[in-house]
């Protein structure tokens, strides 16, 4: 799939464009504030397709410098700018504002060689998708809900499923899902609605203080799904903030009531828990046991390190990816080219995706940066050094140990887990971290 950044200042603008652009462009949109924080991207991404731009971000000539910097670096990204610029207008298509979707997609489908025609017929344009997984916590829906029967080549139809006033629980979305259900649909004019309506109840739900420790692991598991699907599809919006917020209170909350590891594996597998949040709860799990035996501990932490734990492989899209945590192991992987330059870049990724998080203070961005033992959060470092932050280390030996943990193909106890760490990360301060891991197991 193409990659598009986009740098719209208007949140609504930015989630119609985000929306349709992936919908009927079938590109990847990642949002960036300005011409810097672009520039800063395709640094490490110089392979983005298009680049969608504010003329102007406040006094800065966006759209100028982002010429310039094509230009200067000899990329071959194509450039559409919003807004009058007349210094580029002889060169650069720029479309007066107001912009309507419509214009913008016929535009970038061009520029990008898609036919409108074919991806219109791909996906109808008064419905949209929605992983059933949305349903889980909800017990009705602020609109009527459909899903979509196939009857012939790139002819579908859309049948009512769950009316408005309907009210439903968990078992009933499970019952759609054993029959191979994926995704419901909702009309295009109540999605971004039924979204808000589906993140506020999660919050609340999340907020309360009476959920039993299962329904809040598995709550926070949604919550964590929702987030990611939210991000790999349109970026971080403040809908998937408050989410992610609500989410990392509640994984904290957890964590500290945990049972323990064997009991709580049993769990989250019998629960069809995904991967990803199981890797997210037991990483938190395994800091938080560090951290305990440490005398410098405070309860800060482990709030930066759940932190971290919840976003860490956000932008990665399959399980094969997230299971990676050596060099050796993505090189010897049947990942695609495009697939490897995701997990190489992940922890510098999701750093740039967290500079839109009011939250993510500068120990979650470094901490997530040396999530793999590099300075740069580009690739893996086998033996990390003395150089890391120490919350850093703390995170490194967690993750390794989570990973083997949750790899069939690997030890699965941690009697034979502690000696495969203690034998790579040979630096006194990760061999004391695995020491305190060990402490806490005994
Ligand atoms: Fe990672």
């Amino acid at each position: 799939m193409s990659q598009t950044i986009l740098i719209e200042t208007n949140e609504d603008l930015k989630k119609i464009f985000s929306l349709n652009l992936h919908t009927f462009v079938g590109t990847d949109v990642i949002h960036r504030k300005n011409a810097e924080d672009a520039m800063e991207l395709l640094r490490i991404l110089p392979q983005v397709a298009l680049i969608i731009t504010k003329c102007k971000v406040g006094n800065e000539e966006t759209a100028v410098k982002l010429h310039q910097f094509l230009r200067n670096e000899g990329l071959k990204s194509e450039l559409i700018v919003i807004g009058e610029c007349p210094s580029l207008a002889d060169e650069i298509l720029c479309l007066q504002e107001p912009v309507s979707w419509e214009i913008l997609i016929k535009q970038a489908a061009s520029y990008l060689g898609v036919t409108l025609q074919d991806s219109t017929n791909k996906v109808k344009p008064d419905y949209f998708p929605v992983p059933v997984y949305y349903f889980y916590d909800i017990q009705k829906t602020p609109c009527d809900v459909y899903i979509r029967i196939k009857k012939g080549p790139n002819d579908y139809q859309y049948v009512k499923r769950i009316h408005s006033k309907d009210v439903f629980d968990k078992n009933d979305i499970l019952k759609y899902e054993s029959q191979g259900l994926k995704e419901f649909f909702i009309p295009k004019d109540y999605i971004q609605y039924f979204t808000t309506f589906v993140t506020n109840n999660l919050v609340e739900k999340l907020e309360r203080e009476d959920l039993t420790l299962e329904d809040r692991i598995l709550t926070t598991a949604n919550a964590h799904e929702i987030v990611r699907e939210k991000i790999q599809q349109m970026g971080l919006d403040q809908a998937a903030v408050d989410l992610s917020d609500a989410s990392i209170n509640s994984m904290v909350q957890s964590v500290k009531n945990s049972p323990e590891v064997t009991n709580l594996l049993k769990f989250v597998f019998s629960n069809k828990v995904s991967y990803a949040y199981q890797h997210s709860h037991l990483l938190a799990l395994m800091c938080h046991y560090v951290l305990s035996k440490q005398s410098w501990y405070k309860q800060e932490h482990l709030e930066i390190l759940s932190f971290v734990s919840f976003f860490s492989d956000v932008t990665l899209k399959s399980q094969m990816q997230m299971q990676i945590s050596s060099l050796k192991e993505l090189t010897e992987s049947n990942l695609t080219d495009e697939e490897i330059r995701q997990v190489m870049n992940h922890a510098s990724e999701a750093v740039m995706i967290l500079d839109q998080h009011p939250e993510a203070n500068e120990y979650i961005k470094t901490v997530l940066l040396q999530s793999h033992g590099k300075l740069d959060g580009i690739g893996f470092e086998e033996n990390p050094g003395e150089d890391l932050h120490p919350l850093s280390k703390v995170f490194i030996i967690a993750d390794c140990f989570v990973k083997t943990l949750l790899n069939p193909a690997l030890p699965s106890s941690k009697k034979e887990i502690l000696p495969i760490l203690r034998t790579r990360f040979t630096n006194p301060s990760y061999q004391k971290i695995i020491k305190a891991l060990e402490q806490k197991f005994q």
